[in-house]
């Protein structure tokens, strides 16, 4: 199935709940505002495209759920949602994104019974055309590489972080489609281990060649000629830098040391063109993550804790960023891309 989904028959959002990943497989179902932002919070469903899907049926399960009985109630109820979803994840601008598509959708609807359908149409419209987005930037990114690469990712960009096929994993598969033999080095992505129980297990189960090392092993490997090239995805591209997992711009700094082409696989919804840097709030995450693993002390219990979920890539570190309109290199003319 898809990462996530509107089920027709209960009328709710579904999603595999990837906090439980890889041991248990486990479809979850969203019946209230409430019970998504959890979701979205504790990263049940997470990975920037994946949440711009998210942001849209959330409107769409809001827009259903309301009481409302003429059409200026239900768009203040909406509007209301709106926030509340916003609010749950600042750094990825998928989320806000998709909200906001979707509200504006309704701008032309005429009764209470259109704006819910209007609503729910516009929601499957962004998770459809976000899988037809990454099959596209596979295809383009898929010819940057070559057969035998070895390929580092960082945290995960796959079908999981996306609705279906993924932005750096589906320029792998997409590789691996046309032929070509690719192994691919996952980082685990401390600390909440994306890449090691997301990725790894993405992988494995297409058959794709796979090998999992700890985030601080990726200099020792590309200073022995182990790694050909790097792809991450994106939480949100603004003029100056790329905002992904922690650890990237570490990634990135090598990669330039090295001279590893260090690529980076993004739909167009990724790009916020009026962003800098300092205008973009990088998420803090629970000082606990880092104090606890699944429930057992990895640091003492109240030993001060910097959590920050994302880091910038700034643009000089980058070879290329691989969208669904084509590859596009150095100097990133960003708003070239919308033309
Ligand atoms: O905190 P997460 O798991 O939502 O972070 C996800 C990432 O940083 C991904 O690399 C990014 O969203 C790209 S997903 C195609």
């Amino acid at each position: 199935m898809r990462t996530i989904d509107w089920n027709d028959e209960s009328n709710l959002i579904v999603m595999i709940d990837q906090t439980l990943l890889p041991e248990e497989y486990k479809v979850i179902e969203c019946k209230t505002l409430a019970s998504l932002c959890e979701a979205i919070m504790s990263l049940r469903v997470r990975g920037a495209p994946a949440l711009g899907a998210a942001g849209g049926y959330g409107m769409a399960l809001a827009a259903r759920l309301s009481s409302a009985k003429d059409m200026d109630s239900l768009i203040k109820d909406m509007q209301v949602a709106a926030k509340t979803i916003k609010s749950t994840r600042p750094t990825a601008v998928n989320l806000a994104w998709g909200v906001d598509r979707v509200l504006h959708a309704t701008d032309d609807a005429y009764d209470l019974k259109s704006i819910k359908s209007i609503a729910l149409s516009e929601a499957k419209r962004i998770a459809d055309e976000d899988v037809a987005k990454n099959r596209k930037l596979g295809e383009y990114g898929a010819e940057l590489l070559e057969d035998g690469d070895v390929v580092l990712t960082h945290c995960n960009a796959g079908k999981m972080a996306c609705v279906d096929w993924g932005t750096a994993l589906g320029v792998i598969r997409s590789a691996v489609e046309d032929g070509k033999q690719i192994q691919v080095i996952a980082c685990e992505t401390r600390p909440l281990n994306q890449g090691s129980r997301i990725t790894t297990w993405e992988l494995m189960q297409d058959n794709i060649p796979v090998t999992l090392i700890t985030d601080s092993m990726a200099g020792h490997l590309m200073r022995k000629g182990a790694i050909n090239k790097v792809i991450v995805g994106a939480d949100r591209i603004t003029s100056d830098v790329v905002f992904n997992k922690i650890g990237t711009y570490t990634h990135s700094v090598l990669a330039k040391e090295h001279e590893i082409p260090f690529y980076v696989a993004a739909p167009l919804s990724t790009f916020d063109l009026e962003g800098w840097e300092d205008t973009v709030a990088i998420e803090l995450r629970d000082d606990n993550e880092l104090r606890f693993w699944n429930g057992k002390a990895i640091a003492p219990k109240d030993v001060r804790v910097y959590n920050p979920a994302f880091d910038a890539t700034p643009m000089e570190n980058i070879t290329a960023v691989i969208t669904e309109k084509g590859v596009y290199y150095p100097p990133f003319l960003l708003d070239e891309l919308f033309i």
